[in-house]
């Protein structure tokens, strides 16, 4: 079996605004659902947000959580013995490091699951600080389980080849054996265990698990769950039904969203998804509407998990840390950065567009679209802590 790549914990963010409140902590309360809406507190509740898929473990800062190319890792025999139960210690080779066995090394020391069934306990730590941030600013988190793809945060591809399966995304993308994935019982069951290992987790800053954690208002099966061919949105509907029970089990207060690429109508009888999803890079009103549509003749809640807006979803990139006058570079043509003064009056008055849609969904308010954008002071006082 290949000394496979890293499981990484990846968030990508609905976040909501949660209106600053008495003595009940808002924050502290569950989500929930009835029927094709989401309430909080007895009141409707909508998440608006971006997608930030990288928080806690970003590949575009460099050296730390820089992608390595993940074809040459896989070249690469085995860093040293396997040790069931707990992680290796990997030592804290720079990046920049250019023996290539040093890098991967560096690259599975902020992994979760650096091999199958071993957590490496050090790599919760900024996973553990974005949720309990993400809890100060009232913000809820949706985090999807697993990556369809190859990514620096691993996906699929790792439980396969865990599994003794020499695929990789380069190459076998299009294969049918990645179907394995959802269809082999070995592996369907050391994926529900890593689903395990995330959710009982203790997170020290709150003490309280995933589980427990309100903070985390939904899971997601996957991103972009597909099979192999693209757009096939074959996630088999056993799969997700299965997933959605033992995320359930473990955590029965969380809404459960299925992740397929696309909105699968095999899929409206599993009763256990609360939330069908759907991505649209780039914008697709058309698509984002009949998916809309053939929810609600279901009677299924017709929540797409993406943003409306003038490109949905939208990474949004963040300042550096602790430098924080920097921002984050990721240049794949949907990025945006708030605040940035680089930013041309097109990005900024694309900002305050979505500021004034979040505005009006989340707290039914109507603020003018030529509004100032809120200086966000650097660094934020709650950083602090
Ligand atoms: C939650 O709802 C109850 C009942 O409507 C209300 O009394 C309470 O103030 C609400 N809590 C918050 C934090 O808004
Ligand atoms: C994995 O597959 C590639 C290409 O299909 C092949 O060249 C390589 O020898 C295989 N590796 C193993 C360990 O089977
Ligand atoms: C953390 O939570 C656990 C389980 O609810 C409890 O037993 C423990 O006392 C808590 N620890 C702290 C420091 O509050
Ligand atoms: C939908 O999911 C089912 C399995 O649940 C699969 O057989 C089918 O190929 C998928 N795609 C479409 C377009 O229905």
């Amino acid at each position: 079996m290949k000394f496979s790549a890293s499981l990484a914990f990846t968030l990508a963010a609905a976040a909501a605004a949660v209106a600053a409140a008495d003595d009940v902590d808002l924050r502290d309360l569950p989500v929930t659902r009835e029927g094709t809406h989401l309430y909080l507190n007895g009141t409707e509740w909508k998440a608006v947000g971006p997608n930030v898929y990288w928080l806690a473990l970003d590949e575009n800062v460099v050296p730390r959580g820089r992608a390595v190319l993940r074809a040459q890792e896989h070249q690469l025999p085995p860093p040293g013995p396997r040790h069931r139960g707990h992680a290796h210690r990997q030592g804290h080779g720079r990046y920049h490091d250019s023996r290539p066995h040093h890098r991967l090394q560096h690259r599975l020391s902020l992994s979760l699951m650096p091999e199958a069934g071993v957590i490496n306990e050090d790599a919760w730590g900024p996973i553990d600080w974005a949720i309990y941030q993400a809890r100060q600013h009232g913000i809820r988190l949706m985090v999807p389980l697993v990556d369809n793809y190859d990514y620096y945060h691993g996906g699929k591809f790792d439980f396969l080849r865990w599994a003794g399966h020499n695929l990789t995304q380069a190459k076998d993308a299009t294969n049918p054996a990645i179907m394995a994935f959802y269809e082999d019982p070995d592996i369907v069951a050391s994926f529900k265990s890593f689903v395990t290992d995330l959710l009982t987790h203790r997170n020290p800053l709150t003490n309280l698990t995933l589980a427990e954690d309100p903070t985390i208002f939904a899971i997601e099966s996957g991103n972009e769950l597909l099979g192999p061919k693209w757009g096939d949105m074959n996630c088999p509907a056993a799969w997700v039904r299965d997933v959605a029970r033992h995320v359930k089990a473990l955590a029965p207060a969380k809404l459960f969203v299925d992740g397929t690429y696309g909105v699968n109508a095999t899929h409206f009888d599993v009763d256990e998804v609360d939330i069908f999803s759907d991505h649209f890079y780039p914008v697709d009103v058309a698509k984002l509407k009949s998916d809309i549509a053939k929810l609600e003749d279901a009677g299924r809640p017709s929540s797409s998990a993406s943003t409306p807006g003038p490109r949905p979803p939208i990474p949004l990139f963040g300042r550096n840390m602790p430098d924080c006058n920097d921002w984050v570079e990721h240049e794949d043509g949907f990025t945006i950065k708030y605040g940035d003064p680089t930013n041309s009056e097109a990005v900024d008055a694309r900002i305050r567009l979505i500021r004034k849609h979040f505005t009006k969904m989340s707290r039914g308010e109507d603020i003018e679209e030529d509004e100032e954008l809120p200086v966000i002071p650097c660094p934020l006082e709650e950083d602090a802590e």
